[in-house]
């Protein structure tokens, strides 16, 4: 076990909970932060949810359920989440002043020796530690949806991470049974430099009456084995984050092959943002 022991994980939302189930899972004790706490309520929940369905599953004993349960708490307060934590995971939405207010909060709050992470799919690391006065113990840590259960953990190096910072991380990584892959910081690090413009692609497909969605995604599905179609992954991603990575690997690479689809905008412009809207590329039910 690293000496790290205590953590916090920063935004309740989707990311945010799944970070703090598996650190909970695996013998940390978690303070889970929001501003909003119907989303630590809720967020709670989920866990209990998830935990339950890896109990089912054989997964994990209901005992370990309990004692992640035990090690998880929540609080409205960053400054008191953050107080005695060694390390702290930022998980908010892809805003930049919302995360230079929160990782100047971290810096302030958090012990001088504690590492803050961010779960960023799209912001430059060495951006986020420059608003703080530890860059050295600053670092990408980018997980996957859905937590609990994909195994791969980008642990992103800033212009001024430092070595030690990125082995606690790497090797607090593979506690949590997940592979880090070690990554530089650019644009859209390598996960959505790859992923993102195959979905865009897909998007030029529907709106060029190449196919319909349904066999763009069966194409992908069937052809190349990935267990979701890129059009079904965009609408489980959300549709104005995949805009988002777009319009920054577009701006930071300068490059048109990044253009964003015009039909990937109108359906975000029209709030079609995929399954949490209940509609995008296909339609959920509520
Ligand atoms: N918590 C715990 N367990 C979960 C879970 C959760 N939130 N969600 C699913 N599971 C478990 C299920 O219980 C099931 O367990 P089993 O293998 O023991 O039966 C297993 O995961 C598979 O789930 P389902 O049977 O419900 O459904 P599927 O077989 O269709 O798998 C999926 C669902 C794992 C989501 C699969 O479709 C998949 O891997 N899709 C691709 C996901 C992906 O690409 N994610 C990355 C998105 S990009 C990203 O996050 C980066 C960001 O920067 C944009």
């Amino acid at each position: 076990m690293s000496r790290i022991q205590q953590t916090a994980v920063v935004g309740a939302g989707t990311m945010g909970n799944g970070i703090a189930h598996v650190f909970a899972l695996h013998g940390h004790d978690v303070t889970l932060i929001d501003v909003d706490q119907d989303r630590l309520d809720a967020a709670v929940t989920t866990i209990e949810e998830n935990l339950n369905r890896q109990v089912d599953k054989d997964k994990i004993g209901s005992g370990e359920r309990e004692e992640a349960l035990d090690r998880l708490q929540t609080t409205t307060d960053t400054a008191e989440g953050v107080a005695d934590v060694g390390l702290a995971v930022e998980a908010v939405p892809e805003e930049q002043e919302l995360k230079a207010e929160i990782f100047g909060t971290l810096d302030r709050h958090a012990p001088d020796d504690a590492i803050l992470a961010s779960n960023t799919s799209s912001i430059s690391i060495t951006w986020i530690a420059a608003q703080t006065e530890r860059p050295a113990r600053v670092i990408g840590m980018h997980f996957f949806n859905p937590v609990p259960v994909m195994t791969l953990v980008e642990v992103v190096r800033g212009q001024r991470t430092s070595e030690a910072t990125f082995d606690t991380v790497s090797g607090l990584a593979e506690e949590l049974d997940k592979k880090p892959v070690e990554v530089e910081d650019y644009p859209g690090f390598v996960s959505n430099r790859v992923l993102m413009p195959m979905i865009n692609e897909a998007v030029f497909c529907v709106m060029e009456g190449v196919a319909d969605p349904d066999d763009i995604d069966t194409v992908m599905t069937l052809g190349m084995n990935h267990p979701m179609g890129p059009l079904t992954l965009a609408d489980f991603i959300g549709l104005d984050v995949c805009l988002h990575i777009m319009e920054v690997l577009h701006e930071e690479l300068g490059d048109d092959k990044y253009r964003p689809c015009p039909l990937l905008r109108r359906k975000v412009t029209a709030g079609q943002l995929g399954r949490k809207t209940g509609e995008g590329f296909f339609s959920y039910d509520a």
